[in-house]
C-alpha cells in the first residue's frame, strides 16, 4: 500500500513499511544532525563532524529554504532522513542517508523516491561520488537523468515529470 499526504506529521507507507515524519522541532533536528555524522563519509561535499551548535545555527539560518523527512521502520525505530535544500540559484539538492544497522534493505531507494516528490518545483539535483555505488545507484534511470560528470563526481536532475 502506498499511501503519501504532504502536510506535516503525514505517514509514508510503502513496499518497505516505511512512515515518513517531517523536520519541524528541535529534537528531529538533532536527529538529522546524528544521522548526518555517523553517515557523513558518503557525501559527496561536506564530509566533517558537525557540533549541535552549528546544526542549530544551520537550521535557524535555512529553515525556509529545507524540506526534511525523518523514516521510521514498522517497529518505530528511526532508519534515517532525506532532505531537500535549496541553494541561492533557486535549485532544490536531495541528501539521503541510512543509517549503518539498516543498509541494505530498500529504504534509501524508498526515501529519495518519497523526497523527490516532495519538491517545490518538481525538480530535484543530486550528487554522488563514484567511489560510492550504493548512492550512485540512489540515482534511479526511472527517476533521474545523468546532467554531469567529473572524475570524482555524478550530477543528477530529476526526469520531468516524475512517473
Ligand atoms: C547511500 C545510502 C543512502 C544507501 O542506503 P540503503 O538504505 O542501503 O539503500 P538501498 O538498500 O535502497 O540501496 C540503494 C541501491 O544501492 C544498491 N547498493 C546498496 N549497497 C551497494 C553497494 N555496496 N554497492 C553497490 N550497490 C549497492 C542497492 O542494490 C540499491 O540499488 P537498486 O535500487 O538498483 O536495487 C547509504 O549507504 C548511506 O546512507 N550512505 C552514507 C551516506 C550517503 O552516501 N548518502 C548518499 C549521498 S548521495
Amino acid at each position: 500500500m502506498i499511501t503519501t499526504r504532504l502536510d506535516t506529521g503525514a505517514r509514508f507507507l510503502d513496499a518497505v513499511g516505511l512512515t515518513a515524519r517531517r523536520v519541524i522541532d528541535d529534537e528531529d533536528v538533532e536527529w538529522l544532525r546524528v544521522i548526518r555524522n555517523t553517515c557523513r563519509l558518503g557525501f559527496a561535499a561536506d564530509n566533517s563532524v558537525i557540533t549541535a551548535r552549528q546544526q542549530e545555527a544551520w537550521w535557524q539560518k535555512n529553515e525556509q529554504r529545507i524540506v526534511a523527512y525523518l523514516y521510521q521502520d514498522d517497529e518505530g525505530f528511526i532508519v534515517g532522513y532525506a532532505l531537500l535544500r535549496m541553494t541561492d540559484d533557486g535549485r532544490w539538492w536531495s541528501s539521503v542517508a541510512t543509517l549503518p544497522p539498516y543498509i541494505g534493505r530498500g529504504y534509501g531507494g524508498s526515501m529519495t523516491a518519497h523526497i523527490i516528490r516532495q519538491s517545490p518545483t518538481g525538480v530535484v539535483y543530486g550528487q554522488a561520488r563514484k567511489d560510492n555505488p550504493a548512492a550512485c545507484r540512489l540515482h534511479h534511470i526511472r527517476d533521474w537523468l545523468v546532467i554531469g560528470e567529473d572524475e570524482r563526481l555524478m550530477t543528477y536532475k530529476t526526469r520531468e515529470p516524475l512517473s
